[in-house]
């Protein structure tokens, strides 16, 4: 079976350390999920993880190097550059034994440095500057590469793509970035060239819609983006200060400091709604336990409603609306996360 996760606002909830939570909910030496794959996106995203209190940031590799019997899987939706990628590995292999784990599907597309090149200039968007969108742009051209055309990518590549679920019996597949950066769905043009709707997750991957278990969403109870737009997010500056403090809301792939913005939970009940998340993770709750700044936004036709919650109602407002207002979802679970931390599911 499969399940999806995916982040609900604009990415950086923690969703690598979500799914690395998922993984071992399972019993060694047979982990939850014989795979997880990242279907979307490419060098642009990025997951921190901490080894011996040391940060270290990942970019094409998911949850599942942390389990030994479990594989990597790069989907065709996903765009890779072979230079990045083959160092991530290397880096990592020396930790966690990827041999034999790691796998890229030969129609995954590569990122050239003319795509680089592209994404540096003029680059009105604020892009990670990464060459994802001029990528996706020959891609959809169709004058892409292909990775099974690239010889440094031969030993890593899928072989048995058309029988993804005879091999892995669950798989967990994780999207990139986060709903409002949806090519169609997100801010437009302030988004990212590729699709994080789950659908896109079977779509990519070619597997039939009836495999689906739970969509897992990820959010935090306020909101960050990194980029150009100035006008996206509601909140006093004295606030976020402290909120991009506390949280260390800063890019992981960029280090650019992280726009805030209050929690608008009728642009969060739109993303799950639109998703069908079954299980919201609210994460990094603790920033705002420690900050005491919790102030919610509500979307009424033709304006938005700013509410000066207190941190201790913050639950209850965030629960009672999205309990009214989203039919598929099942679960909400308030979790703390801060830096460094491992995920606390209470
Ligand atoms: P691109 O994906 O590099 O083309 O960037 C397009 C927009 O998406 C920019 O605003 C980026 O900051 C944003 N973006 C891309 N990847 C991520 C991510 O993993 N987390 C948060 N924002 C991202």
């Amino acid at each position: 079976m499969i399940d999806v996760l995916i982040d609900v606002q604009r990415g950086d909830c923690g969703k690598g350390k979500l799914s690395k939570k998922l993984i071992e909910l399972g019993k060694p030496p047979w982990h939850r999920y014989a795979a997880v794959a990242k279907y979307n996106g490419g060098g642009n995203a990025g997951h921190a993880i901490w080894i011996d209190d040391i940060k270290h940031t990942t970019h094409y590799l998911t949850s599942a190097i942390y389990v030994k019997r479990s594989h990597v899987l790069i989907g065709p939706g996903c765009v890779l550059n072979p230079e990045e990628f083959l160092k991530e590995y290397e880096k990592f292999d020396k930790i966690f034994n990827l041999s034999g784990r790691v796998f890229i599907h030969p129609y995954t597309h590569i990122i050239t440095n003319e795509h680089i090149r592209i994404d540096d200039v003029d680059n009105k968007l604020g892009t990670t500057k990464k060459g994802i969108g001029p990528a996706y742009t020959d891609k959809y051209a169709r004058i892409g590469i292909r990775a099974e055309q690239i010889s440094e990518l031969k030993p890593f590549m899928l072989a048995d793509r058309n029988n993804l679920l005879d091999k892995y019996a669950d798989i967990l597949m994780e999207g990139s970035q986060g709903w409002w950066l949806d090519i169609d769905w997100g801010d437009y043009p302030y988004v990212t060239s590729s699709h994080i709707h789950p659908g896109f997750a079977f779509a990519t991957f070619g597997l039939p819609l009836y495999f689906l278990r739970t969509i897992y969403g990820v959010c935090k109870p306020y909101e960050t983006y990194v980029g150009s737009n100035e006008t996206l997010l509601t909140c006093e500056e004295e606030d976020a200060n402290i909120i991009r403090e506390v949280g260390k809301e800063y890019g992981e792939t960029t280090g650019r400091p992280r726009k805030i913005g209050y929690l608008d939970i009728t642009k969060l009940a739109t993303a799950i709604n639109a998703t069908g998340v079954n299980q919201l993770i609210v994460n990094k709750c603790d920033v705002l336990e420690e900050t005491k700044i919790f102030k919610i936004l509500y979307s009424v036709p033709e304006r938005k409603i700013l509410r000066y919650s207190s941190i201790d109602n913050m639950e209850h407002d965030i629960e009672a609306y999205l309990a009214k207002y989203c039919c598929s979802l099942k679960t909400i679970i308030f979790s703390s996360d801060k830096e460094g931390k491992d995920i606390i599911l209470i």
